[in-house]
């Protein structure tokens, strides 16, 4: 496997590739790898010839008062994972190498991010549409898979790459849980036990809502995310946000239904979750 860590040794190579006619895949991600990331990989490796991991905590997807030093990192682990997986080719590269210090084009997507994490956290989706859309241009793959459990992130991307033609096929690939129903993600290490028992509840609100609208194949809105909002406070979460929307717009339903997404961000301690549905 290879490691590049250089903007300039990743697009050599992707060129490379590219002129050879070889299909690259390329997944994003922010490292501490997880059997959710992993997944992601098998989904690249089954569409493409080689695949690029990017492991690069972005520093621009962080707010001011956000989790961006503390974030967990293991580089050793995350390279063995990526092997493992049987990626081509890890990207790790370093805030300065990724961005000038005079850095002044940023990517902006101006509807689906104005609601749900875009609103809760101002400027993350402007980092994350330009870093993602520095990977492309460095590994110019064919495809690349994102994951559901950032639903609001995906829709976006996708967006970004209709609205500016970017010559590739997303892919989203679903939801790993953990046997109990918790999303897994890299945050979860920040839980205590208690907390990581507390942290059932955003599964389970959107449990709720999925039950909800297959028994009675549709509910007011506003009557769910009261009861889901309920089952969290009583799990001890604080809510950020609880919405029912549209899986086009991300526009908020009056009416929950079959197709409609569920997607819930609560504070477990200090630790900011996130988990989705669709109904
Ligand atoms: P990160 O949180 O590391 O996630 C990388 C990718 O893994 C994302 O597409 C995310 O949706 C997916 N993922 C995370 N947990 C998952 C789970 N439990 N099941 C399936 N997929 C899961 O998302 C980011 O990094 C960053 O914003 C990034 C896109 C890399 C840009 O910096």
């Amino acid at each position: 496997m290879l490691v590049f860590n250089t903007p300039a040794e990743l697009q050599a190579w992707s060129l490379e590739k590219r002129k050879a006619g070889v299909r690259v895949g390329l997944v994003p991600t922010m490292g501490y790898l997880h059997e959710g990331h992993l997944s992601l990989i098998a989904e690249a490796r089954k569409r493409a010839d080689e695949v690029v991991v990017s492991i690069f905590v972005n520093p621009v997807q962080f707010g001011p008062n956000e989790d961006y030093e503390k974030y967990p990192r293991d580089e050793q682990r995350d390279l063995e994972r990526c092997e493992a997986a049987g990626a081509s080719a890890v990207f790790l590269p370093t805030p300065q190498n990724m961005y000038a210090p005079d850095a002044s084009v940023f990517v902006v997507e101006e509807k689906l991010g104005q609601g749900l994490c875009g609103a809760r956290r101002p400027g993350h989706f402007r980092g994350v549409c330009t870093v993602v859309a520095k990977l492309f241009n460095l590994a110019l793959p064919q495809v690349a898979v994102f994951g559901q459990k950032d639903f609001q992130q995906a829709a976006i991307i996708k967006r970004m790459v209709r609205d500016l033609n970017f010559p590739l096929e997303i892919v989203v690939a679903p939801i790993v849980r953990e046997p109990d129903g918790l999303a897994k993600s890299s945050r979860n290490v920040y839980l205590s036990a208690e907390e990581r028992q507390n942290a059932l509840g955003l599964s389970r609100s959107l449990a709720l809502a999925a039950d909800a609208v297959a028994a009675n194949g549709s509910c007011p809105s506003q009557d769910l995310r009261a009861k889901m909002a309920a089952l969290l406070e009583s799990m001890s979460l604080r809510v950020d946000y609880v919405e029912l929307v549209d899986a086009e717009t991300l526009l908020p339903v009056p009416e929950a239904t079959a197709g409609t997404v569920a997607l819930v961000a609560a504070y477990c301690g200090n630790t900011r979750l996130i988990d989705n549905r669709i109904l």
